[in-house]
C-alpha cells in the first residue's frame, strides 16, 4: 500500500495498513470478549461504513452474541452533516439487552449521539459503543467512546469501510485525503 490513489477528483495517500488495522481489531475483540465474559451481547452494526470493521471484529468475537445492521447515514461528500435521518432495520426487541454499538467512524458525534438517544427509548440493560476510529478534535458531545481503535487527526479518510461519495469502501487498508 504504499502508492498515492485517486477517487473521481480526489487523491489519497496511505494512512493506516491493513496489518496495523488487523492488529487493533485483534485488541479491540479480545477487550470485549474479557468485559462481557458470561454475557449474551447485541451488537448492532451501523451501515454502510462498519461492514468490514463489523465483519473482522465478529470473527474474534467469542462470545455467545448477535448481530444486528442498521442505517443511519447523515454524510454527503467530505462535509459531516447535523441533520440525521431516521434508524432503519433494528426490528429486534432490544429491551434488557447488553448492547455494543459498532461504528466505523465518529467524526462530530452527531450521528451516533441521535442512535444512542433513539437506542435508550428502547430500555437496553446497558450500552457500549465501539468505533474504529475516533477524530478527537472534530467530536462535538460528551459520550464516552468504550472501544476506539485509532483516534486520528481531523482530516478525511477512505477505506476500510469508509468511503468518499460511495467510493473506496472495498480498499483493505485506510488512506488519506492529500
Ligand atoms: P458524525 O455524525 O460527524 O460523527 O459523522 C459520522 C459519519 O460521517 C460516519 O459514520 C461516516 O459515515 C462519516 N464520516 C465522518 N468522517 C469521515 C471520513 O473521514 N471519511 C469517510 N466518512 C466519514
Ligand atoms: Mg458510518
Amino acid at each position: 500500500m504504499s502508492e498515492v490513489i485517486e477517487i473521481l477528483d480526489l487523491k489519497f495517500q496511505p494512512y493506516i495498513s491493513s496489518e496495523k488495522i488487523d492488529r487493533v481489531v485483534g485488541d479491540l475483540a479480545r477487550r470485549i470478549n474479557e468485559d462481557y465474559q458470561g454475557k449474551n451481547p447485541l451488537f448492532l452494526s451501523v451501515l454502510n461504513g462498519s461492514f468490514i470493521f463489523t465483519s473482522d471484529l465478529l470473527k474474534k468475537i467469542s462470545l455467545l452474541c448477535n448481530i444486528e445492521f442498521v442505517r443511519l447515514k447523515s454524510y454527503d461528500g467530505t462535509q459531516s452533516t447535523e441533520n440525521v435521518r431516521e434508524v432503519l432495520g433494528l426490528n429486534v426487541d432490544i429491551k434488557n439487552r447488553d448492547i455494543i454499538v459498532i461504528e466505523d467512524i465518529v467524526d462530530t458525534g452527531h450521528t451516533l449521539a441521535h442512535f444512542i438517544d433513539y437506542l435508550k427509548t428502547r430500555e437496553p440493560k446497558s450500552i457500549k459503543l465501539a468505533s474504529l476510529i475516533f477524530k478527537k478534535e472534530a467530536f462535538q458531545k460528551d459520550f464516552e467512546l468504550d472501544y476506539v481503535g485509532f483516534e486520528i487527526e481531523n482530516k478525511f479518510i477512505v477505506g476500510y469501510g469508509l468511503d468518499y461519495n460511495e467510493y473506496g469502501r472495498n480498499l483493505d487498508s485506510i488512506y488519506q485525503l492529500i
